[in-house]
């Protein structure tokens, strides 16, 4: 479709979905035997008990993942490359500043009239992509457009004592969504939120230069480019505005939390997650937590969830899906769907 014609669509729907995973696992056991830790730290402070990572050596990367993710989505949803608009990847972590992984997936793709960017917005990144997609397809330019969650931590991390506080946490993985133009209007985006502040930009951050880790005043002893978390600060950023987001969105949409079929969040920490299905009362089968399995895979944890949902069958037609995603930035964002 030319990218000048608008003929709005009735509504927006989630064609397919995809991802991509390492093969290599690495169990809290194995982190035992490569640094100071303990499965039952690890476990009970997080929920975590194993994560993939990815291999570099096997050309295993964030283009790589992205790629497998993307070609197994369209599979799904039973489209060719060829006939996508547009590419968004969500990631923090491309393999290369320029070009973006957005744009080298879709070339492998087969996606070669479609545009492509990336978007930088850590473990939100796949939600503020979702919106921002919707919003071109809702506008009438765009039909058919993918995006992407991925993201390979491994590489920013050390796997040894000095590195741990870090490296338990997180896993790498893709994961990817189509979007499609629809003329049902009962699919659709119902209710979205974005939002950003950069006053807690010091709680987690990758520098590249000293005099950057200096400015937030790095005491950590870590070389650059490995990532810093101010734990506790994130923690209590996230049990606050995670339910916050919940009743905004709630409130956005005049809806219940009973009214939400799945809550489709960010999986940063078991005890995170807990805390707001404590606060609404939403029952285990409409909180998908996989966080034991993965660890936090950033811009991917989102769409794999949600493929994980999909795949078992627990996603019906009409039912409402509010993904959830916050982060480094700090940023924090909603996206609330009729699927
Ligand atoms: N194994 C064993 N001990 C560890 C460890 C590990 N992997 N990592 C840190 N420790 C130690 C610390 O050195 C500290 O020791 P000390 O008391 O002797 O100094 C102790 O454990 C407690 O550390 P603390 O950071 O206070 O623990 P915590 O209870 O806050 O839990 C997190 C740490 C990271 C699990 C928790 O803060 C958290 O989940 N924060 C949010 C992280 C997050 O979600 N990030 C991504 C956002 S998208």
């Amino acid at each position: 479709m030319n990218a000048t014609d608008t003929i709005r669509p009735a509504g927006v729907e989630i064609a397919g979905t995809g991802t991509a995973l390492p093969d290599r696992e690495l169990t809290n056991a194995d982190l035992e035997k490569l640094m100071d830790t303990s499965d039952e730290w690890i476990t009970q402070r997080t929920g975590i008990r194993a994560r993939r990572i990815v291999t570099p050596e096997n050309g295993e990367n964030t283009t790589a993942l992205a790629t497998r993710a993307l070609a197994a989505a369209l599979q799904d949803a039973g489209l060719e490359g060829s006939e996508l608009d547009l590419v968004v990847c969500a990631t923090m972590t491309p393999d290369m500043p320029t070009p973006g992984v957005s744009a080298v997936a879709a070339h492998r793709v087969g996606a070669t009239g479609a545009g492509a960017f990336d978007l930088s917005a850590a473990c939100s990144g796949f939600v503020f992509s979702l919106n921002t997609a919707h919003a071109l397809i809702a506008g009438g330019r765009y039909r058919n457009v993918a995006v992407i969650g991925a993201d390979i931590l491994s590489r920013f991390m050390e796997y040894t004592t000095r590195g741990r506080s870090t490296a338990v946490l997180f896993g790498d993985a893709g994961a990817a969504m189509i979007l499609r133009a629809s003329d049902d209007p009962h699919k659709n985006l119902i209710a979205q939120a974005m939002h950003a502040d950069g006053g807690g930009a010091q709680h987690l951050y990758i520098p590249t230069f000293e005099r950057d880790a200096q400015a937030y005043g790095d005491d950590t002893g870590l070389p650059m480019s490995q990532l810093r978390m101010h734990g506790p600060a994130v923690f209590r950023f996230a049990v606050g505005k995670f339910p916050q987001l919940i009743a905004d969105t709630l409130e956005r949409a005049d809806l219940a939390p009973e009214d939400i079929d799945h809550f489709v969040c960010h999986q940063s920490n078991q005890r995170i997650l807990e805390s707001a299905r404590e606060r609404f009362g939403i029952p285990h089968e409409k909180l998908r937590v996989n966080i034991n399995k993965y660890g936090n895979t950033v811009a991917a944890s989102v769409p794999l969830v949600f493929h994980e949902l999909r795949t078992e069958g627990r996603i019906k037609p009409g039912q409402l899906v509010m993904f959830l995603g916050f982060g480094a930035g700090l940023t924090w964002g909603s996206s609330l769907w009729r699927v």
